[in-house]
């Protein structure tokens, strides 16, 4: 069969909330142009994010009801621990409440002022929980990572001369740890191969440098790794999965992603020494060890989920869809970061929007243009979210379509691909932007706009 089915069936449904094209350029110019600061009800189609918005599965949701809620020892963190150990294979198994809890906890035991760390792209609260210990956080991609209509299969590999490079420069005992993000957000949800990882691990072998997975789309990757590296497409995603895992020394997981739950994280170690002080750190900010910070049933999610994302027929179907929605959107001429990433498509919003300077906020002017024509919510990654005062403008505009995990159906993405086709043809209606309110960090958030 060449159609690839959503391998489930519908048990529960909540409503989405039309709203008329007049509806929506009230609310969106009473939200000053930021779609962060909609009510997500007034949303037809939500792709801000991918994270925490999945949809559990029966099994989750028999968990739940089966969670043991103790403070110690509970019956339930040792379902998740026996999970995690079984598609991971690490030894030290810590519960946290998501991602940057994880990030916070090893970065404050590994990083301190005059530290390096590198990593193939720091997502934007791993860069900021280094910099908060006052190290400094260095992206090291591969050159193709920077042209975004070059398709190349692994765009999310760390650049491994540069990284040699870079431990030359500043001296291995400057570098705490070499980190790599699996799949590559901040560079459009791009895998990294085996092949690289190989690498890296030999890179830190040589140095004696303990290398630290970013595994929050683990799952995509090796989906994408089996589909396009040579060698690896007759192997199952779970020895693949298992393969990164081997070759790391600890890892940073937000279980929002391909955990399969709507909160929850992960901290894998290997180290003895290690595990007993981040163990400290995480009673004294998160939570005893059997729950860090989560309760029982939230640790039932995640014991189901992390099995249920590493089922090839998921795989096939998760990626395909969004791999899909590319496939459209390039069909109809418009420029998409290629290949599609695991998890989302991103816009080249520049190209979609030629006639608005950077100065204006491109990809600002087109998250507000799909939500008034279609009302679905993207995310603008360029000079919103990472510019501002003092800081210098990205080399690319992107606008982020993110997917969230089995919740929305073919005709959903048919819709949105139809949304962006027509937006695409009235692309010359759309204006630019100008900050009227900006907070002084992470601005993207809060600020509010006006319409030139
Ligand atoms: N690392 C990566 C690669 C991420 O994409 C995220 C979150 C995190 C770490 C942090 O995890 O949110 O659970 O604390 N990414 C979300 C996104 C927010 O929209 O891409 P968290």
């Amino acid at each position: 069969m060449k159609t690839i089915i959503e391998p489930f069936r519908v048990k529960s449904v909540e409503p989405i909330r039309m709203t008329t094209s007049e509806q929506r350029e009230e609310l969106i110019a009473r939200a000053g142009f930021n779609v962060f600061l909609l009510k997500s009800d007034d949303v037809i189609i939500d792709l801000l994010t991918d994270s925490g918005t999945g949809a559990m599965s029966s099994e989750q949701w028999a968990g739940i009801m089966r969670a043991d809620e103790s403070y110690a020892g509970a019956a339930s963190f040792y379902r998740f621990e026996n999970s995690l150990k079984d598609i991971t294979g690490f030894k030290h198994i810590l519960p946290t409440h998501q991602g940057r809890a994880s990030e916070r906890i090893l970065f404050e035991l590994l990083a301190s002022p005059g530290k390096v760390i590198p990593n193939n792209a720091h997502f934007d609260t791993t860069r900021a929980n280094i910099e908060y210990q006052g190290a400094s956080a260095v992206d090291l991609p591969i050159e193709p990572a920077k042209a975004p209509a070059k398709s190349f299969p692994f765009k999310g590999n760390i650049n491994i001369e540069a990284l040699e490079q870079l431990i030359d420069e500043v001296g291995v005992q400057s570098i705490p740890c070499v980190m790599v993000t699996v799949t590559n957000n901040s560079s459009g949800g791009q895998p990294v191969s085996l092949e690289n990882l190989r690498a890296a691990r030999s890179v830190c072998d040589r140095h004696n440098l303990p290398l630290f997975l970013d595994a929050c789309r683990f799952a995509e990757n090796a989906w994408l790794i089996k589909q396009r590296e040579r060698g690896q497409e007759s192997r199952n995603v779970r020895a693949i999965v298992r393969e990164m895992f081997d070759m790391s020394d600890g890892a940073t997981i937000s279980a929002k992603k391909d955990g399969l739950v709507n909160i929850g994280g992960v901290l894998l170690l290997r180290d003895d020494a290690l595990f007993t002080r981040a163990s400290n750190l995480l009673i004294l900010t998160e939570g005893y060890l059997t729950y860090g910070g989560l309760s029982g049933r939230d640790l039932e999610a995640m014991a189901q989920g992390f099995q249920e994302v590493v089922d090839e027929n998921y795989l096939a179907y998760r990626i395909r869809s969004v791999e899909y929605l590319g496939e459209r959107l390039t069909a109809a001429g418009i420029s998409i970061v290629q290949p599609p990433g695991g998890h989302a498509v991103y816009l080249d919003a520049s190209a979609f929007c030629p006639h608005i300077p950077q100065s204006q906020f491109p990809g600002q002017a087109l998250v507000c243009g799909l939500y008034r024509h279609a009302g679905i919510r993207a995310v603008e990654i360029g000079s919103l979210m990472f510019g501002g005062p003092g800081r210098p403008a990205p080399n690319l505009e992107l606008v982020r379509l993110a997917i969230p995990r089995r919740v929305y159906t073919q005709s959903h993405i048919d819709f949105v691909a139809e949304a962006i086709i027509e937006l695409h043809e009235k692309r010359n209606e759309m204006r630019g932007l100008k900050i009227v309110f900006e907070p002084p960090a992470l601005r993207h958030f809060t600020a509010r706009f006006v319409e030139l």
